[in-house]
């Protein structure tokens, strides 16, 4: 998988489930999106009166649990999703995040002054329109899918990349700028995915005054200047690091371009961008323009800068993490406090036709948490009967301690409980 996120599946570089069935566009995994006024407006007009204790502040917007965790089918958010929100650790100076943030301000703020404006407390509860219709999404496109997104309800979804912004950001007359914000979607388990990371939104517009007398057409002259910029922003952040672009597909930006860089061995996607699809400009105001537009995944180029070898850690609240980083350092590299052993569980079972691996995980983290490390198909076959059997391998290993053998048969025992209660399953 890849991301542009922490470490994440950039879903948008898969094509449509149409499309990729038909073998029409590649199908990738990589990275990690958030809101302002008018969506605060939809929002506050949805939620009801919050109660009392758990409730938080979303970008202005007051939000009470049970207006995000619902027994209700067309709701999809545990417990353990809601526990998240609010967090905004890319709002905390002193943590990989905030510090990575305040960083690539900084190429911003240097290259073009008082140009990009910036938003990081946007609300991260947007209607299925943002998330998906404003940015051209496909109906049928795989992202919209229960497996793949976080549903507060049939309209109205846990954003799941940063670009839910663009549309409302370009109506309110924004031309040029910056959304941080923690995006949200169900995926696999492993040291580079996690349910909930952080993504920054970057778009810059440009008059017709921009391009007119540089002899290039419109859409050349303008991903010609994204590209200039995001390698400005990897020299800024990384000095010598070995990247490569790769011609990518997303539904709201065309050419679209993804960036690697190289890291432990492997290429990992760390951002997507590419040049706005003239509708999303046209809908919004913006007819006589182009832009560009590119979505990074703060965890992965965070892993990748301070040396961060596991996803959880940004997470972690032990001390001897979040002393590491202060505000200001970029690029200190990671000391790790000690490599506690891993401990591996393996269990297989005969899968139904709903049997997905996105559910699993869910189902696996919502009784182990951050203790599990890694989920892996192991083996895989069908019987002449034609039943499917699938056997995983869960890693278990904390960050932060030793783990006993009682606490993991523990964890192990209630799993495969609620493996074969919730998803239908037959344990073998
Ligand atoms: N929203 C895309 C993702 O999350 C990234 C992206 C943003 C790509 C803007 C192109 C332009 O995967």
């Amino acid at each position: 998988m890849a991301v542009v996120s922490s470490a994440h599946s950039a879903i948008f570089s898969k094509a449509s489930l149409f499309h990729h069935i038909n073998g029409f566009k590649r199908f990738t995994f990589c990275l990690p999106f958030s809101s302002s006024a008018a969506a605060s407006l939809s929002t506050k007009k949805k939620w009801r009166q919050p109660v009392a204790s758990s409730v938080l502040e979303l970008g202005g917007t007051k939000i009470a649990k049970d207006d995000v965790v619902r027994d209700d089918p067309t709701n999809n958010v545990p417990d353990t999703i809601f526990s998240k929100l609010g967090m905004q650790l890319h709002r905390r100076n002193n943590h990989p995040l905030g510090i990575l943030k305040n960083g690539i301000y900084e190429y911003f703020d240097t290259n073009y002054p008082n140009m990009f404006d910036k938003f990081d407390d946007l609300c991260p509860i947007v209607s299925v329109k943002q998330n998906f219709d404003d940015v051209l999404v496909p109906a049928d496109h795989v992202s919209r899918s229960y497996n793949d997104t976080y549903y507060v309800d049939s309209q109205t979804v846990l954003r799941c990349h940063t670009s839910a912004h663009q549309a409302e950001l370009l109506r309110g007359g924004h031309t040029h700028f910056l959304v941080t914000g923690d995006v949200y979607r169900r995926d696999s388990i492993d040291s580079t995915h996690y349910p909930v990371f952080h993504q920054m939104e970057g778009v810059r517009v440009f008059t017709p005054e921009s391009w007119e007398g540089s002899g290039l057409d419109p859409t050349s002259f303008a991903a010609d200047d994204l590209k200039k910029s995001l390698e400005g922003l990897a020299h800024h952040l990384f000095g010598a690091v070995e990247m490569r672009w790769i011609d990518a597909y997303f539904p709201f930006t065309n050419p679209s371009y993804e960036l690697e860089i190289y890291f432990k061995e492997k290429w990992m996607e760390v951002l997507g961008c590419g040049v706005m699809e003239q509708e999303i400009l046209k809908s919004n105001g913006r007819s006589d323009s182009v832009a560009w537009a590119f979505g990074l995944g703060l965890e992965r180029l965070a892993m990748v800068l301070f040396d961060i070898p596991d996803i959880r850690l940004f997470w972690s609240n032990d001390e001897r993490f979040t002393s590491q980083f202060s505000k200001g350092q970029m690029g200190v590299k990671f000391k790790p406090f000690s490599k506690y052993p891993p401990c591996y569980k393996d269990m297989s079972f005969w899968i139904s036709e709903s049997f997905t691996e996105n559910n699993l995980c869910e189902v696996i983290r919502g009784i182990a948490g951050d203790l599990v490390e890694e989920v892996t198909l192991i083996d895989n076959f069908t019987n002449k009967k034609g039943m499917t059997s699938h056997c995983y391998r869960i890693a278990y290993r904390s960050m932060e301690r030793s783990l006993t053998d009682e606490e993991i048969n523990d964890l192990q025992w209630n799993v495969r409980e609620q493996v074969q209660n919730k998803l239908n399953v037959v344990l073998r």
